[in-house]
């Protein structure tokens, strides 16, 4: 490994590499209907087998190798990053690669009460909790399951306690399913003191049956809460990010809105995800990836892979929200379960 950082590439819209979201397996313990309907994530659902998944040794490579190219941001995902055997070990791993300035994970805190100590001392920094509904029906419905909305309550008390912080909580809101609760979320956000951003529901993958009418825009969230609560932008901390925030003008605090269908942030866009199997992505719409795992496995060394992924990175023109937003978003594209929110 070269100890002077390589040239940060930047793509075709002149984007630069900033952000890695890593997928450590693609199974989860939930069956949210917009993400893993169950008639498609069934039991007999091929799920990737143990020995395809990149080993720590190799993920802990190819993110030294993402940091020399510019990656400042380490996102672990899944499916549930928690259900990834032994995952505290890969946390220390990463932990402690020079260059890297944030290291946080996205999980549905079902096994956070468990876990959330051995994460932090392993040296993670923070994580994101999904929770779309407070009401324990609803919670339930959305998610598909028997475990109560107190399970992942638990989870994010667990995150906090052990040191998480800040604890950021997403909710994917969906007309007429949970849209009922946007009040009930901020308020509880509000009195709790997590950082609540609502996500508008995507057409990603394509078994989710989404309709655009199921998407609840950004702007009527905004009013929602406002019209409770008055609200006022806050300016992005750094260029890319995807929630537009808004500080509480009494003081309780920020709420974000990820508006990714109604203003797609695609002109900012410096995000690659890496699948459990090590292929790269260069966009969350993708149809496929590239296969880093094979270069890895012939044996490359660090120059050669990183140049693997400048090269991919040159070429991206990827801009999926907004070829959405200009009329319309067609062709096969890849499950989030399968290359990580
Ligand atoms: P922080 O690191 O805490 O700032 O997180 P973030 O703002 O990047 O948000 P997070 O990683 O929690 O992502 C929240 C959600 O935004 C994801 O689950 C997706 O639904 C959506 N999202 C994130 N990145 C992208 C992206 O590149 N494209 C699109 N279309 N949506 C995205
Ligand atoms: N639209 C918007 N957000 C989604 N997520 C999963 N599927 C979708 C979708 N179709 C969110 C989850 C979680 C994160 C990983 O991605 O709720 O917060
Ligand atoms: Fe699992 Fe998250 Fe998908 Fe729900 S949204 S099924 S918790 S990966
Ligand atoms: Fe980035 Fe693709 Fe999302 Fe646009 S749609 S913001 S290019 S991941």
């Amino acid at each position: 490994m070269t100890d002077q950082p390589l040239a940060t590439p930047v793509d075709l819209r002149g984007r630069p590499l900033r952000d890695l979201r890593v997928s450590v397996t693609d199974r989860c313990n939930l069956r949210c209907r917009y993400c893993m309907p169950r008639e498609v994530f069934g039991a007999d659902f091929p799920f990737l087998e143990r020995d395809e998944l990149l080993s720590f040794e190799e993920l802990e490579r190819l993110v030294r190798v993402f940091v020399t190219l510019g990656v400042r941001k380490i996102r672990l995902t899944g499916g549930e990053p928690l259900l990834r055997r032994d995952l505290p070990d890969l946390v220390r791993r990463l932990a402690d690669v020079d260059g890297l300035e944030d290291l946080a994970l996205t999980s549905n805190g079902v096994l956070l009460p468990r876990m959330a100590g051995e994460l932090a001392d392993a040296g993670l920094r923070r994580v994101t909790v999904s929770l779309d509904a407070l009401d324990d029906a609803t919670f339930r419905a959305v998610s598909d399951t028997t475990v109560p909305v107190q399970a992942v309550l638990d989870g994010i008390a667990a995150a906090r306690a052990a040191g998480l912080a800040p604890v950021k909580v997403n909710a994917v809101l969906q007309r007429g399913v949970n849209d009922d609760q946007v009040e009930t979320l901020a308020g509880w956000a509000r009195d709790t003191g997590v950082t609540l951003r609502f996500i508008e529901f995507m057409d990603v993958g394509t078994t989710n049956r989404w309709q655009r009418d199921r998407v609840v825009p950004a702007a009527e969230v905004a009013e929602r809460i406002a019209a409770r609560w008055p609200i006022e932008p806050v300016e992005p901390a750094q260029p890319g990010e995807v929630a537009e925030r808004y500080r509480y003008v009494d003081g309780a605090g920020e709420v974000g809105i990820i508006a990714s269908v109604t203003r797609p942030f695609c002109g900012t866009c410096s995000r690659a995800r890496l699948s459990a199997v090590g292929e790269l992505f260069t966009c969350l719409f993708a149809a496929a990836g590239h296969d880093l795992r094979a270069v890895l496995r012939d044996g490359a060394d660090d120059a050669a892979l990183a140049a693997a992924v400048a090269g991919v990175w040159a070429r991206r023109d990827d801009r999926a929200s907004e070829v959405r937003a200009e009329g319309g978003l067609e062709g096969p594209r890849v499950e989030m379960s399968y290359i990580g929110g």
